[in-house]
This record gives C-alpha cells, sequence and structure tokens, in this order.
C-alpha cells in the first residue's frame, strides 16, 4: 500500500532539489507516491492563488507534505506563503538538527544541537500595523503561555525519547520582560516534569557568540520564533553552510518538511544547489512516517558522498553540480 505525500515543490533552486529527493525515493523504492502541488509566485503566475485551496486540500488528506523553498519578494505587500502555512496548520514545532557531518569542512568537528524554534508565535505573529501619515511601523510579537508550554514541552519530549542529556532556553527576558517571563515560566513549568534533563538558559546575544566559540556544549535549543530563525542559520553555518541543514514543522495534526535555507536566486537554474538539506529534510519526513529502513538507507549513502570531495557540490568546496551529486548517492545506495 503506497502512502501519498503532498509535494509542494516552490521556486527558485525548489525544481532542482526536489528532483533529487524523488530520483533518490525511486531509486530506494520508497512506497510512497507524490501529490504535486505548487505555492508562491509560481502559482499566482498560473492565474491561481498564492496558496491554491487544492493545495490544502491535499495537506489535510495527506498530513505530511514535502516543501521546496518559495521567495518571498521585499516590499511588495507580499505575505510570506511560508508562515501563511505554519499558521494555517498550526506547525508550531520548527525543528532543525545540526550535525557535524566527516568529510564536510567547517570550523568544527563535534557539532550536534536540534533547535526547537516556536513557529507561529512572537514576531511572526503577523500582528502588523503601517501609519503612513506618521511614518511609524508596530510589529507586535505576542507570546502565549500555551504557545510556550507546547513547544518547550516538545523540546523536553524529544530530549527524553533521543537520550539527550540538556535543554537550553534563549530569550531576552532582560529587556524584553513580559514576553520573556512567559517563556522563562514555562520553561520552569515543563523542566520540572523532566528531572532526568539538565536544564539552563541564555540571553540571546551571548548565545550567538558562545555558539560560535563553544558550540559544543549545546545538545537541544529551545527559543521563540524570530530568535530561533536568525540562531538556526548560525547554526548552518557551525557544519557546512545553509545547504547542509534539514527542517521539520510538526503541528499535532500535520508536519511538513523543508530545508531551512531559502530559494537562492542567485544560483537557481545553474545545477550549483546542493540538495543535502532537502534530502535530509525528507529523511527527518520518513522517520515521521515510520519508514526507517528507507530513511537509514538514505542516510547512509548521503553521508558516504558527502566523504569525498570530488562528489559534493561548490558550497562544499568540490566541483560537482545538483545532478551529478544526486548520482553518486544513487550509485552509493548498498
Ligand atoms: P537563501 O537561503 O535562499 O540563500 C542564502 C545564501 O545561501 C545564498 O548565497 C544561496 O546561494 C546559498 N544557499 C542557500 N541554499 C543553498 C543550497 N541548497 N546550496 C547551495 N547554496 C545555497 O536566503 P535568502 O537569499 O535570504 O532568501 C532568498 C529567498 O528565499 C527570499 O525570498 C526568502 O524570503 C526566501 N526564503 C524562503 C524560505 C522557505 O521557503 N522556507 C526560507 C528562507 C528564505
Amino acid at each position: 500500500m503506497q502512502k501519498e505525500i503532498t509535494l509542494i515543490v516552490g521556486d527558485g533552486i525548489g525544481p532542482e532539489i526536489i528532483v533529487s529527493v524523488q530520483n533518490i525515493f525511486t531509486a530506494v523504492g520508497v512506497p510512497i507516491v507524490w501529490d504535486k502541488v505548487n505555492a508562491g509566485i509560481v502559482s499566482l503566475d498560473s492565474g491561481d492563488e498564492l496558496i491554491p485551496q487544492r493545495l490544502i486540500d491535499s495537506v489535510n488528506k495527506n498530513k505530511v507534505a514535502l516543501k521546496g523553498p518559495i521567495t518571498t519578494p521585499i516590499g511588495k505587500g507580499f505575505k510570506s506563503v511560508n508562515v501563511q502555512l505554519r499558521h494555517m496548520f498550526d506547525l508550531y514545532q520548527n525543528i532543525r538538527p545540526c550535525k557535524s557531518t566527516p568529510g564536510v569542512y567547517s570550523r568544527f568537528e563535534n557539532v550536534d544541537t536540534v533547535l526547537f524554534r516556536e513557529n507561529t508565535e512572537g514576531l511572526y505573529s503577523g500582528l502588523e500595523l503601517y501609519d503612513d501619515r506618521l511614518e511609524m511601523a508596530d510589529s507586535i510579537a505576542r507570546v502565549t503561555k500555551k504557545g510556550s508550554l507546547r513547544i518547550v514541552k516538545a523540546a523536553f519530549e524529544y530530549a527524553r525519547n533521543f537520550g539527550r542529556e540538556k535543554v537550553t532556553l534563549v530569550h531576552k527576558a532582560n529587556i524584553l520582560k513580559s514576553i520573556g517571563k512567559i517563556f522563562l515560566d514555562a520553561g520552569d513549568e515543563i523542566a520540572s516534569e523532566y528531572p532526568d534533563i539538565v536544564v539552563n538558559d541564555r540571553i540571546i546575544d551571548n548565545m550567538c557568540m558562545q555558539l560560535v566559540i563553544r558550540p559544543e556544549e549545546y545538545d537541544v535549543i529551545v527559543t521563540t520564533n524570530l530568535f530561533g530563525d536568525i540562531l538556526s542559520d548560525l547554526c548552518a553555518g557551525l557544519v557546512g553552510g545553509l545547504g547542509m541543514v534539514a527542517g521539520a514543522n510538526v503541528g499535532d495534526d500535520v508536519a511538513i518538511f523543508e530545508a531551512v535555507h531559502g530559494s537562492a536566486p542567485d544560483i537557481a537554474g545553474q545545477d550549483k544547489a546542493n540538495p543535502t538539506a532537502i534530502i535530509r529534510s525528507s529523511i527527518l519526513m520518513l522517520e515521521h512516517l515510520k519508514m526507517n529502513i528507507f530513511a537509514e538507507a538514505i542516510d547512509l549513502a548521503l553521508n558516504k558522498t558527502l566523504k569525498e570531495p570530488q562528489l559534493c557540490t561548490v558550497d562544499l568546496g568540490g566541483p560537482a553540480g545538483t545532478e551529478a551529486f544526486t548520482k553518486s548517492i544513487i550509485n552509493n545506495l548498498t
């Protein structure tokens, strides 16, 4: 019995990296069928909505989607499709594992963090006011007790289930006192249910410095939306760059898997994109679907390929294009 998965191709490098996943899945024989839909500029250009009803119906039916990056044009009153999808399906957990990969150059060899970013609140709540007359703008960072409790709980639960030892809460409670208090109070409440897990907290600015000096000290990290967005790119930089890091947007009903990076318009259509991040996102998706045999096979072949510099993509210092890199992964499948 084949499971149907919604496939949101995206734009920019989206089509190139999504084809890479599709080819690898076919080679491994993953028992799924794709329901291909689109969103964003591509959808608008074809005369459809920014987020077509067909996409919403497909995600509601399948409960699981793999998504390519979607461009958000700046200064055109364009609402981010990515943020809208997270709100629409209440995908409150944004999970981003960042681990050093043998063979991939970075300043550190021992990074192994998993970032939990609250994905529906904070400065991304969509509460924006622009006063043309006064030339004044407000972006409201709404943080709720319910939202804080559920993201902190998800981080602690992950730590316990995956044998992690420590959870670090990241905030700016010294200045943003109200939202900081709600978030830290949620941390205290949830931490008391997990006496087996060490808990500490860091102020966001200090956390940035700590991570670029001694990232090996950090295990599971949980934080609010904007801090999580910034920290996850920082963490990507610790393990080889944006082309390497996977992401999962998870709610209680639906999960959408996507790379941390964006549509990379500077390299789109040039066979230069590193598909590792979306392949790793698809591995997270297979684990979510309890298809671990296929997840492990792809992970092994990917890591084997990443160990050979001459097989790697340009961002990793290698000569390979997206297609050649994908073929090497397929050749390395056992
Ligand atoms: P970006 O992540 O697209 O690119 C930043 C830099 O990293 C660029 O130099 C790019 O070439 C490089 N890069 C990114 N992914 C790569 C890969 N797989 N292989 C090799 N190099 C890679 O960030 P940027 O330029 O800030 O955003 C571009 C567009 O993407 C914007 O419209 C933004 O709104 C959108 N975006 C969409 C996201 C999503 O769909 N989830 C997430 C982040 C940004």
